[in-house]
């Protein structure tokens, strides 16, 4: 089978190296960057790292209004599948690349299935709440990290498609867990950091970092800490805070987003993780690392219910609270698998009666959009 797989924000990148490994054992992977995330702290030291295969395709597409983004994505994306004439394209998460991903499958009739899909946060003012449904919508294959998300898509009438794989993030951190901790260690002598003695932390949510607010009562909180706070910056939270002129106590160890390998080090070591992104939450959890989540729902409930997250929001006294009353909880369920996504999903793709022609006159058949797009392309 020959499948485009679409990538363009860090998390994807992670996400892509087991399921790019297990898929090109038997398959032909066409890699997509769409250039969503472009620094090279937020998108080339993943490739490097994790040994992901240079993209056949970067769309160079950049940052932007989520419109723009969203369609520059898609025209460029367009042109790239007319030309390749895939079986199937992979898409993972809630990106605005997500989205872009499964608009353009859908519209040339080309097969999409949906890695971490039936998620939810009901909250449809957040981005990726919106680009995760229409991606469920449109997708022909879910794949599933939870088996919540399989019940969640049952609730939207998504059933036969729907498949609890568990996580390839879990995946991604066992089989490279190893080589952090050889590689990456050095990261807690650099920022001068001692195992369980000091608290991790996150932030990069459109809704903490677009509300000044928000963002203010987040500055407040790590100032008003007890312990060394390790703060890797997002470059969109870096710009916040500097709109915000926010100044930090020397507890607080500022630095550029780290290597994979330096997060898993980070995370595992840390007292306590405090953030708002959805792959941090459950790195935690892999980990058993208490969580905090700084917003006021989670699509990882079962990590609070387990009693490993708790939703804090961003008011002071309720984090500070939450921080200094943290406990370890007696049981860790999988929740998320057993760290062979990737294979699960190969297989599933492999099994599907989406599976295509082997050929692209055949694929054509099957896709007369593309045979009309193509001709006048
Ligand atoms: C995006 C995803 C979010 C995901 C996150 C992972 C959407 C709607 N959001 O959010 O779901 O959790 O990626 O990190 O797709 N920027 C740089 N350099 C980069 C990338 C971004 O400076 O390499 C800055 C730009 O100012 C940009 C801002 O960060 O405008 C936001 O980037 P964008 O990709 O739009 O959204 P994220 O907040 O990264
Ligand atoms: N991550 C990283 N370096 C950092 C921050 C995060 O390697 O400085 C990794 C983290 O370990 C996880 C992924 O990036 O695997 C999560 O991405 P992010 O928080 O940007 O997005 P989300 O998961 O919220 O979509």
């Amino acid at each position: 089978m020959k499948m485009l797989s679409l990538v363009g924000a860090r998390p994807e990148f992670i996400q892509a190296a087991p399921v790019s490994r297990a898929l090109r054992r038997q398959h032909r992977e066409i890699l997509v960057h769409t250039g969503q995330h472009y620094d090279y702290q937020m998108s080339q030291t993943f490739f490097d790292e994790l040994g992901i295969p240079t993209p056949d395709y970067n769309l160079g597409v950049g940052s932007g209004m989520p419109g723009k983004q969203t369609g520059e994505i898609m025209a460029r994306l367009e042109e790239v599948a007319l030309k390749e004439v895939p079986d199937l394209i992979l898409l993972r998460g809630d990106t605005n690349s997500t989205l872009a991903g499964a608009l353009v499958a859908s519209k040339l009739h080309i097969p999409a299935a949906h890695i971490e899909a039936g998620e939810r946060s009901f909250d449809r003012r957040m981005p990726e709440e919106v680009n995760r449904i229409v991606a469920d919508a449109l997708a022909d294959l879910h794949l599933c990290v939870s088996e919540k998300g399989v019940r969640q898509l049952a609730a939207e009438g998504i059933t036969q498609t729907a498949h609890f794989v568990g996580d390839v993030m879990l995946d991604a951190m066992l089989s490279n867990r190893p080589l952090a901790q050889r590689r990456a260690s050095h990261i807690l002598t650099r920022l001068q950091i001692h195992p369980r003695q000091y608290a991790l932390v996150t932030v990069h949510r459109a809704a903490n970092t677009d509300n000044p607010h928000r963002l203010a009562k987040i500055v407040e909180v790590l100032n008003q800490i007890h312990e060394p706070v390790v703060f890797p910056v997002h470059p969109r939270t870096r710009q916040a805070l500097a709109n915000l002129g926010a100044t930090f106590a020397s507890h607080v160890r500022l630095c550029e987003p780290v290597s994979y390998f330096e997060m898993m080090v980070l995370e595992e070591n840390a007292r306590l993780i405090a953030t708002d992104s959805g792959g941090v939450q459950r790195e935690a959890y892999f980990f058993s690392v208490p969580c905090l989540t700084l917003r006021e729902e989670t699509e990882w409930t079962e990590t609070v219910a387990a009693g490993w997250n708790r939703l804090v929001g961003v008011e002071p006294a309720r984090v500070l609270e939450a921080w200094q009353t943290v406990t370890i909880p007696p049981h860790h369920p999988p929740l998320f698998g057993d760290g062979t996504a990737a294979q699960k999903i190969v297989a599933l793709l492999e099994q599907d009666e989406i599976r295509y022609g082997a050929t692209d006159a055949q694929r054509r058949m099957h896709s007369p959009i593309i045979e009309l797009l193509g001709s006048i392309h």
